[in-house]
């Protein structure tokens, strides 16, 4: 079988080609007097090669009822384009065609709603807008591993099935085996979850960076980079029930270290998307989010700004802005305050730092003012938080105090305990949710838009 090249790499060709395979979907087709014009299009990139099929082909009268959606494969010739608008294209030898597409195929026309491709998340990534936002993705997921791989860090794969809530919101997916219709009880009438398949209650991982501290403790720097669950019913823009988190951890980093390198991540991804996506991002740029280029480069290019908790409660009193929740020193910061922090305000990714220990979990490292933890959560224009982290509590005695206050039992956390029982060292992390950076360097404004098949509340259609 004589190997095919993609539409992207047949488009950049230096000098014609004599005997070319490409194989795709067909986008439109429109006829000519003497021959059809395909547009063929394979997902390797945004533009799609147009392909001469002349009627003095064979199955000639086959081709002119290909539809949107038919798949092709084309042998021919690789010839410059006469046409406007393209550099190539194909004189086609032969047309084969490998399936047919008919009306009922719900791509036909341009200007679909969003809603409507979400109900048809198994045929948008045919679309052009979600092609460019999936051949991001993937594009940022690499940039993702190159950014810590370069920089001495280890992959580490933490559990999806846990036993502890990280996070402590009690946000989790119960994983359990147990018949739901008649689960073992114990003599108090609680379910028996000695009898569940792990011997206890389990849960879907809301984040892995209690385990990815115990590699961090060994290995120095370590990222992880992986599914996480919160049964959180927030119907936002911006919160998935599923959704991919990276979280670096670094023994021997504080909180001043951990900002540095959230800031040097971002736009690292920035920059690599500029360079590795230039044509997606053009497109989101003229259909999704006008002043997307120009506010990606902004950020490159700018310092972060850096503002304590206190100062942004302080601040944000003082705006005169109307709040629709208000603003009061010790409760958390609400999107829309975030929001106008870094859009309205600063007008630059802000990192919000040192919040009151209340509000925070328990890991976190107490600071010498007994209020506060070394908490960062790094804001950005349009999305408002991008990446959580803090300093990570290294002292025995206080973590133990702390896990108390959160009414956490030792029992539970024993291993996590070996760790500053055992060589302790302090250490810092954060986790960025991949999601919202997707949004944020391609300009679309719901997470369900940048997920290949989104779960939120209510819906795990696909
Ligand atoms: O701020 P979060 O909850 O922090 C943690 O889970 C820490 N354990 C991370 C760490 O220090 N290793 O979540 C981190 C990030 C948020 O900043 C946000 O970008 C994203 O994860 N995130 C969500 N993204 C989509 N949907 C949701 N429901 C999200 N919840 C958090
Ligand atoms: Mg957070």
């Amino acid at each position: 079988m004589q190997q095919s090249i993609s539409v992207k790499e047949a488009l950049a060709s230096q000098a014609p080609r004599d005997a070319l395979l490409v194989r795709g979907w067909v986008r439109t087709r429109r006829d000519a007097k003497t021959f059809s014009f395909l547009e063929l299009n394979d997902g390797s990139c945004l533009k799609s090669l147009q392909v001469i099929a002349d009627a003095a082909l064979p199955n000639y009268a086959e081709v002119q009822r290909l539809t949107t959606g038919a798949s092709v494969s084309v042998r021919g010739q690789l010839v410059p384009s006469q046409g406007q608008g393209q550099r190539w294209e194909v004189k086609a030898a032969s047309v084969e065609i490998i399936g047919t597409a008919d009306a009922a195929y719900p791509l036909q026309k341009k200007g679909h709603t969003p809603e409507f491709l979400r109900e048809i998340a198994h045929l948008r990534p045919r679309s052009n807008l979600f092609g460019c936002v999936f051949r991001v993705r993937s594009r940022l997921a690499y940039a993702i591993h190159q950014f810590f791989q370069d920089r001495g860090f280890a992959y580490v794969h933490t559990p999806i099935i846990t036993g502890s809530d990280c996070e402590g919101a009690g946000e989790l997916f119960r994983v359990t085996t147990l018949d739901l219709k008649n689960p073992p009880r114990r003599e108090d009438g609680e379910i028996d979850s000695s009898k569940d398949f792990f011997g206890r209650p389990t849960y879907l991982t809301v984040s892995g960076q209690l385990e990815a501290e115990a590699f961090a403790c060994a290995l120095a720097k370590v990222y992880t980079f992986g599914p996480t669950f919160r049964a959180e019913n927030s119907n936002t823009s911006r919160h998935a029930s599923e959704f991919w988190m990276i979280e670096p951890e670094m023994a021997f980093c504080d909180l001043q270290g951990n900002m540095e390198i959230a800031e040097e991540f971002v736009k690292y991804l920035i920059r690599d998307v500029r360079t590795h996506c230039a044509e997606d991002l053009e497109l989101f740029a003229k259909f999704v989010d006008k002043g997307l280029l120009e506010r990606l480069d902004f950020v490159v290019e700018r310092p972060f700004q850096r503002v304590s908790y206190t100062e942004a409660v302080e601040l944000l009193a003082k705006s005169g802005h109307k709040f629709e929740y208000p603003v009061e020193y010790g409760t958390n910061l609400q999107s829309e305050h975030e929001r106008y922090l870094t859009e309205q305000h600063f007008k630059c990714p802000t990192t919000v730092y040192n919040y009151p220990k209340e509000i925070k979990p328990f890991y976190m490292r107490l600071n010498d003012d007994d209020r506060t933890v070394t908490a960062m959560d790094v804001l950005v224009p349009g999305i408002g938080e991008i990446i959580g982290g803090s300093q990570r509590e290294e002292r025995l005695d206080v973590l133990e105090k702390s896990m108390a206050r959160h009414n956490l039992d030792p029992k539970d956390y024993g291993w996590y305990l070996d760790l500053r029982r055992y060589g302790t060292v302090p250490h810092a992390g954060f986790g960025m949710g991949f999601e919202r950076m997707l949004m944020f360097v391609t300009g679309v404004s719901n997470i369900r838009d940048v997920i290949p098949f989104a779960r939120t509340p209510g819906n795990a259609a696909f």
